[in-house]
């Protein structure tokens, strides 16, 4: 058996777009789809669509972090310089969730984290690319900022970004289906991430909340669907957060954006 999912792992990973995914993710969910009993090659195809699902459909293309990297060491040292804003919006262009996001930057992090900020320490699970928000967010100076996502270039050009920026911060590989980061911070990051890892484990939600070690965690749903359509996801997603914080006994405090709907949550 774990030979056989060596060579599934293997198999999968044939295709460039796949290498860069945390293994321990793609083992979890080769192993899933291999007690399937499907043929070899859809046994590869299902695994291949559960990773795009996840992940790679938010990054419509390539995003080449070399590239990136590179531009990243020619920019000046401070955050707040206009060279820098528009590096940092270019590259969140990138990846859908930030893309969406872009539209709302400029209120969304102050509106949502308003009334006990500035945030002396944050986790931003299933990051994205949003750590490149951080000069929108509410932050104290010398912020501890931890991030953390599936993709290995990703991660690593994050962990770049903070260095170069001298920020506090490091963003590290956690497949959460599996792995809930016990860091102790004041706020975690929830952002548009727990329909995505539903995909994987239905009842991953409530667990990811009630064990993240964070005074506060905001938590969003997206208010429209990848390709762009609105379908009533609001409300859908309102319902489904409802029911997860009722079983909690949490109270949430709503903001709505017109491309996402946030909940502040003091745990
Ligand atoms: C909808 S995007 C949200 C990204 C970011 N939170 C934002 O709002 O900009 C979902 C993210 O979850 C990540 N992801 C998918 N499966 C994951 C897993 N099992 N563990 C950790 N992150 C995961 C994807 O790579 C992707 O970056």
């Amino acid at each position: 058996m774990t030979e056989k999912l060596d060579e599934l792992i293997e198999a999968v990973q044939d295709g460039a777009k796949y290498r860069q995914i945390h293994i321990p993710l793609v083992r979890q969910i080769a192993a899933q789809e291999l007690n399937k009993e499907r043929s070899w090659k859809e046994t590869v195809k299902a695994v291949r669509n559960k990773l795009h699902q996840v992940g790679g459909a938010y990054q419509p293309q390539t995003i080449h972090y070399e590239l990136l990297a590179e531009k990243l060491e020619s920019l000046p040292k401070d955050m707040l310089s206009l060279e820098v804003q528009d590096f940092c919006r270019e590259t969140m262009l990138l990846h859908t969730s930030t893309r969406e996001r872009l539209p709302i930057l400029e209120k969304f992090f102050e509106q949502s984290l308003a009334g006990f900020t500035p945030v002396n320490s944050l986790l931003d699970v299933a990051c994205g690319l949003n750590p490149l928000a951080i000069a929108w967010m509410p932050l104290a100076q010398n912020v501890r900022f931890l991030a953390c996502d599936i993709y290995i270039d990703q991660i690593e050009f994050l962990n770049a970004f903070f260095a170069h920026f001298g920020i506090n911060g490091q963003a590290f590989l956690c497949d959460l289906t599996s792995e809930i980061p016990q860091d102790t911070v004041e706020v975690a990051l929830v952002l548009k991430t727990i329909p995505c890892l539903e995909q994987i484990d239905k009842h991953i939600g409530l667990r990811l909340l009630t064990e993240l070690q964070a005074q506060h965690l905001l938590v969003s749903f997206p208010a429209q669907s990848l390709s762009g359509k609105n379908k009533g996801m609001r409300d859908f997603y309102d319902q489904h957060f409802q029911q997860l914080i009722a079983e909690a006994g949490w109270q949430a405090q709503p903001h709505s954006f017109t491309t996402e709907e946030a909940y502040l949550i003091h745990k």
